[in-house]
């Protein structure tokens, strides 16, 4: 979802997703690949986002670690209920030893300073030049 105009442009949209009932899907993989001077927001964190947003994550694109296939959802409990009796049977798990490397990837992520995560865009900016 890109919000043209900034501040005008997210309560715009947020206005109709409201008003329609409408629930949004969003994938955040690149959260933390961003060229300056973009920040990112997540939808779920703007006005009555929160009960119709289902936040799409992985460790794929954040701990360089695409084709471990270890991703979550951030989703009301009554959608996370649905989306775990999906996941349970079609998808089982990911290989536990994956699993364990994202955790620990994550632990170490909360633990740090900012910037462990910082500076990802870089690596593509350097294939663009
Ligand atoms: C936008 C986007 N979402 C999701 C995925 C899937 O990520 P994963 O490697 O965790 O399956 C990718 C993978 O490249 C992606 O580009």
């Amino acid at each position: 979802m890109h919000a043209a105009g900034r501040g005008c442009g997210q309560a715009f949209l947020t206005e109709i997703f409201v008003a329609e009932d409408i629930m949004l899907v969003t994938d955040e993989i690149y959260e933390h690949i961003l060229f300056p001077p973009h920040k990112h927001i997540c939808p779920a964190t703007l006005p009555g986002m929160r009960q119709r947003t289902v936040v799409v994550q992985s460790i794929s694109k954040t701990a360089s670690a695409t084709g471990w296939r270890i991703g979550w959802i951030i989703a009301p409990p009554a959608i996370t209920l649905k989306v775990r009796a999906v996941h349970d049977s079609i998808v089982i798990q990911a290989p536990t030893p994956l699993q364990k490397g994202a955790e620990r990837f994550l632990c170490v992520a909360k633990t740090q300073p900012p910037g462990l995560v910082v500076g990802l865009e870089r690596g593509f900016l350097c294939k663009i030049d």
